[in-house]
């Protein structure tokens, strides 16, 4: 299987050298092929340049890309996609003014997402979460993070797993699991915390390592749900099972997340709508990227994250959507590059350096996604016809994918 596309206005992202991470004022570095061509075969991009050394080449399909742009997919690094139902009643409290802590202090929020997904058989948490999936490739998502965490009994979260498990292997996407268990603490560990951690640390790890599915280790860093403590202890038995953190820190409180999250090596530390100079400061000179995730800014109307200090103290930062069905119902990277721009002052070279290069390396994938890049996985968006790359997120809830190639394969 062969496909050439020809014709392209612009080529985005295109790297001789394989390209991971970009920081600081890197960032601002968007490579730019005018008038190119890129040559795929198999799930592999063979050879890309200018079209005038495009003579010769042959495929099995050959695409003309007159008047758009073509650029490496999104890699979401930060998704809860595998959930049951919906928390629509939710959305209207909150409309009539209640606030998320409120709702999950009344029995709402994760732990009614758990409820809802200990009741649903795995056929079906599958059919509904596949689903999901495929929509956000339609909109030009090519590698997903996915987490557990709406399980919260062994069971339900080894269903959860399971369940990823098998979505990795059906879909085209490349998808790195997380094991979120610790996202809540369950109804009936109210009052015994400890207790719950310990269900995680001595018997769901273990379990979980057997599955042999998570690559990495999550927690629910924040006041009334995982303290310093307990985020340390549960990093420290994940770690003796190979499995890296990637942990909320930050989304209303600042508790030291960033810093242990560091400490321990973590591949991101996401959320960060509040952020202090220590915060930064512990950022620095480390492995860990930061995410935002604007989507779930936008839908809670909590602050967003401070990209600019970030960035302009030359740190790397990531953009993801943190698709789940209570802070951000939608898996839409479009949306969450345009609000990158609009809201968290990102440029759009900035943004889509942070949801291609800079998100792959938040799901430690970044040696074969994220660039266009000879021998890199041919995962690539084609848009509708626009003027410029900058429409991307000017044109804020437009849909500006008219095909992807996903592992090689035109959709
Ligand atoms: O990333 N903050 C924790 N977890 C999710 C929300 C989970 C939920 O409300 O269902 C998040 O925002
Ligand atoms: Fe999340």
């Amino acid at each position: 299987m062969s496909i050439l596309i020809t014709n392209i206005k612009q080529l985005l992202q295109v790297h001789k050298h394989n390209l991971t991470v970009l920081k600081g004022s890197e960032m601002q570095r968007l490579t730019v092929k005018e008038n190119a061509y890129v040559y795929i075969e198999h799930d592999t991009i063979i050879e890309y340049g200018k079209m005038e050394n495009c003579e010769g080449i042959e495929a099995e399909t050959v695409i003309d890309a007159t008047g758009k742009i073509v650029l490496p997919s999104w890699c979401d690094s930060h998704t809860h996609i595998v959930y049951a139902g919906d928390r629509t009643s939710e959305f209207v409290d909150r409309i009539n003014g209640l606030s998320y802590a409120e709702i999950a202090n009344n029995g709402g929020g994760i732990l009614n997402s758990a409820k809802l997904l200990q009741d649903t058989s795995e056929d079906d948490l599958y059919n509904q979460s596949i689903k999901r999936l495929d929509e956000l490739i339609k909109m030009g998502t090519g590698a997903v993070e996915i987490k557990t965490g709406y399980g919260l009994t062994v069971e339900a979260e080894l269903k959860m797993l399971r369940v990823i498990k098998r979505i990795k292997r059906e879909s085209l996407a490349l998808i790195t699991p997380t094991l979120l268990a610790a996202h809540a603490i369950p109804e009936e560990y109210r009052n015994k915390k400890q207790e719950y951690i310990k269900l995680i640390t001595e018997e769901l790890i273990p379990k979980a390592a057997k599955l042999n599915i998570a690559n990495y280790i999550d927690v629910f860093c924040e006041e009334s749900y995982f303290d310093i403590k307990d985020t340390e202890a549960i990093l420290k038995v994940g770690s003796k099972y190979n499995l890296r953190p990637k942990i909320h820190v930050n989304q209303f409180n600042i508790l030291g997340g960033v810093a242990l999250g560091v400490k321990h090596n973590a591949l991101s530390v996401d959320h960060l709508e509040e952020m202090n100079d220590k915060d930064i400061k512990a950022l620095k000179n480390s492995n860990t990227m930061p995410v935002a995730l604007p989507g779930c800014s936008y839908f809670l109307g909590i602050p967003y994250t401070p990209a600019r200090k970030l960035i302009d103290a030359g740190l790397p930062l990531a953009i993801a959507t943190d698709y789940n069905p209570g802070s951000a119902p939608s898996g839409n990277m479009n949306f969450v590059v345009s609000a990158a721009c609009i809201k968290l002052k990102m440029t759009p070279e900035e943004a889509i350096n942070a949801a291609t290069v800079n998100g792959a390396y938040a799901m430690g994938i970044s040696n074969m996604y994220g660039s266009i890049t000879r021998g890199k996985k041919a995962n690539l968006i084609i848009t509708k016809p626009m003027n410029h790359y900058s429409e991307i997120p000017y044109a804020f809830a437009h849909n500006p994918v008219e095909q992807v190639i996903i592992n090689g394969q035109l959709l």
